[in-house]
């Protein structure tokens, strides 16, 4: 066998060829004999009942086949940890602007959606309560935030330390609500035989939909299979089952006939999740040398009526900064809202914003440099467990950020830099995010011409992650990567990680090498492969059970330069600057994709991007890509990314950290930071639109 260095190399992506000359099929495009097509209808009030539907002129019309409502819909089972959003038609109650009503299927997709649009639903409207805010009377501490760490932690006495502080930063930041928008829509087609289901679902972890919907119709293990060889992008909106896959699964039992059910772009915006809108509340106090004493961090999150979505927005302060009294607290409001969900970074990106910026006013009240004031306050364990970290090396990417982005030679004054219309400026911030791993099984088999099959149900959302894992394999196996093939997206593959929490590669290359060493194993005492192949199979579940407790987290540095136009009050990035360590890179050029991605997204999170809730109608204004804005080419100039050289062999057999999300985390505070140096005004309130930057001007 060959010795490879595929790990680290920037191979490109293995199914580039097919992806663009559109051989790569996704959910939406996979044709199945005599399928039909399912359209959504929503409800358009936020509270209330469905009291009548009235589907005879929608059936009368061309090509539609049927019209399910609560009333004729196949009855779904629920099991504790079922997904209340996924108990779609099931009773006349409407929780949120947007929930799926019914759903028209007919011949064409056109007709679909035009039986759809005219349906006659009849609703008896209740009040409805949609605004946020910090002092809601039915705010309430949830049992845990997600995924399940404690609501409130309490070190030493904050209330004591900050009355003695000699500086204290006490101030409030919020971010809105913030939309998934993947290239690719949801979309889902399904097929019954008997009671054996298939579906082609876009989704970040098919065996986590395939047992969803085992559940929900209430089937045997193993009659579900679910296929998701290409997924569009995700950012944490394809996580979890979407309604739409219930539906087409509905549609495909009530009709007899294949389903594909897709969502619109404007569907996306009730029906897929959103990062919630935050209010946070940070309270820190220093010694006049810029020692921390004590940090607070209160944070306010919205969640709906369907079910308990606990952002867990304040764990960042639990683990960055040295502070001997640390208090963190989180508190939630359910309203007649949809549910928040995962977006890149749930937590973390919201989180990091309030801190950073926190942590920015600290450095100025102190009068030191903000790199210097994160240096004074680097933990030696995490603060508010006292775990050791597996390997913090947060210095070193500020330090290195430092010397790529030429921090030594900024004038710390606010307000200084002028050219033109143009005021400057640049600010610093910190990122991290934790580095888990989960249970996943793959199986390795060596076939008798010398190449290699992988078969893992991981998830591509766009990644990279098969071209990642076919490195990792190749490496175990020590085989070049044209000899292995990886095959992901099929549930029957066996339980696997979703590609999510950053967790993905970290988890399924762990499950790959223990089968790729398995493998080897049994190919080194059988000496020759036989005619049918040698398959090893592995699953990981004792291993992380066995695994010491530490603080595992990838750590980064953001550098921004802003240009901020007094006249219109638009801010320019032209330059953005992140340093991580992220413990082993697989793939240069995937790798720094995701990093570049996350810091792009952090720009949309910074400057543009905002769910504007109406009060009047219950449901987000601006639910198009026309109103709701991301960044695009033009607001995206150089960002530089770099990593640095991080070895940590307590992490797993590969040494992988996880890069999807950390990107995005600090970028925001980054660039609120620059406008503070540019304008001297602070903006703790994002997006950092136009009118607010001509508001502080004024
Ligand atoms: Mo990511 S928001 O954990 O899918």
């Amino acid at each position: 066998m060959t010795a490879t260095t595929a790990i680290g190399a920037g191979l490109n992506r293995i199914e580039a060829a097919a992806k663009v000359t559109g051989a790569a099929r996704y959910a939406g495009e996979i044709p199945l004999d005599g399928h039909a097509y399912g359209s959504v209808v929503q409800s358009t009030i936020a509270r209330g009942q469905v009291t009548m539907i009235d589907a005879d002129a929608v059936l009368a019309r061309p090509g539609v086949l049927a019209v399910l409502t609560h009333d004729n819909a196949p009855r779904l089972h629920r099991a504790d940890d079922t997904d209340a959003e996924l108990l779609v038609l099931q009773d006349d109650r409407v929780r949120y602007r947007g929930q799926a009503v019914a759903l028209v299927i007919a011949e064409t997709l056109e007709q679909a959606r035009a039986g759809a649009e005219l349906l006659d639903v009849t609703y008896q409207p209740e009040d409805h309560d949609v605004v946020f805010a910090a002092d809601h009377p039915r705010l309430y501490a949830p049992e845990h935030v997600n995924p399940n760490y404690p609501t409130d932690t309490s070190v030493g006495d904050v209330d004591a330390a900050l009355a003695s502080a000699a500086i204290v930063v006490d101030a409030t930041y919020s971010t809105p609500a913030e939309h998934n928008n993947p290239m690719e829509p949801h979309a889902a087609i399904a097929q019954w035989d008997g009671d054996r289901l298939t579906v082609y679902d876009s989704n970040q972890g098919a065996t986590s939909v395939r047992q969803a919907l085992t559940t929900l119709f209430g089937l045997a293990d193993g009659a579900v299979r679910v296929l998701s060889e290409h997924v569009g992008g995700g950012f944490g909106a394809k996580g979890s089952t979407r309604p739409h896959a219930v539906l087409a699964a509905m549609g495909a039992r009530f009709t007899e006939r294949p389903i594909r059910v897709t969502l619109t772009r404007q569907q996306m915006f009730a029906m897929v999740g959103y990062r919630t809108p935050t209010i946070q509340h940070m309270r820190l106090g220093a010694d006049a040398d810029a020692t921390l004493v004590a940090l607070e961090h209160t944070a306010y999150s919205q969640t709906s009526q369907v079910l308990e979505f606990a952002e867990q927005t304040a764990l960042i302060s639990r683990l960055m900064y040295a502070a001997p009294n640390l208090r963190t607290r989180h508190r939630v409001v359910a309203l007649d809202v949809p549910t928040p969900r995962w977006m890149r970074a749930p937590g973390e990106a919201p989180g990091s914003f309030a801190l950073e910026s926190a942590m920015d006013e600290l450095a100025t009240a102190c009068g030191v440099d903000p790199i210097e004031l994160r240096v004074r306050n680097e933990p030696s364990v995490e603060p508010d467990s006292g775990l050791p970290f597996s390997s913090r090396n947060l210095i070193a990417c500020l330090h290195e950020g430092a010397e790529r982005f030429g921090w030594a030679s900024r004038d710390p004054r606010p307000g200084v830099r002028r050219d033109g219309r143009w005021l400057i400026g640049t600010g610093v911030a910190s990122s991290t995010y934790p580095a888990r791993s989960a249970p996943s099984t793959a199986a390795a088999t060596a076939l008798a011409d010398g190449s290699f099959v992988v078969e893992i149900t991981a998830s591509d959302i766009g990644t990279g992650a098969r071209t990642a894992l076919t490195q990792i394999a190749a490496d175990e196996l020590r085989a070049p990567t044209e000899r292995v093939e990886v095959r992901i997206g099929d549930s029957d593959f066996g339980q696997a990680m979703i590609a999510g929490g950053s967790m993905g590669t970290a988890s399924w290359s762990w499950a790959i090498a223990k089968a790729c060493r398995e493998l080897l194993h049994t190919l080194h005492e059988i000496g020759t492969v036989p005619p049918e192949g040698v398959t090893a199979h592995a699953d990981t579940a004792e291993d992380i059970k066995a695994q010491a407790q530490l603080s595992r987290h990838a750590f980064g540095a953001q550098f921004a330069e802003v240009r901020v136009d007094v006249d219109t009050g638009e801010v320019r990035v032209p330059r953005l600057c992140g340093v991580f360590a992220a413990g082993r890179i697989i793939n240069a050029k995937t790798g720094r994709s995701q990093l570049i991605g996350g810091m792009t997204m952090g720009i949309g999170m910074a400057l543009l991007e905002e769910g504007v809730m109406d009060p009047q109608f219950g449901d987000y204004v601006n639910h198009d890509l026309a109103s709701y804005h991301v960044p695009v080419n033009g607001d995206v100039h150089d960002i530089d990314v770099s990593w640095i050289d991080e070895h940590d062999d307590r992490l797993n057999p590969v040494g992988v950290k996880g890069i999807g999300e950390i990107g995005i985390v600090g970028t925001a505070a980054a660039l609120a930071n620059a406008v503070w140096h540019a304008t001297g005004h602070r903006h703790r309130h994002l997006p950092i639109r136009p009118d607010r930057v001509l508001t502080s001007l004024a």
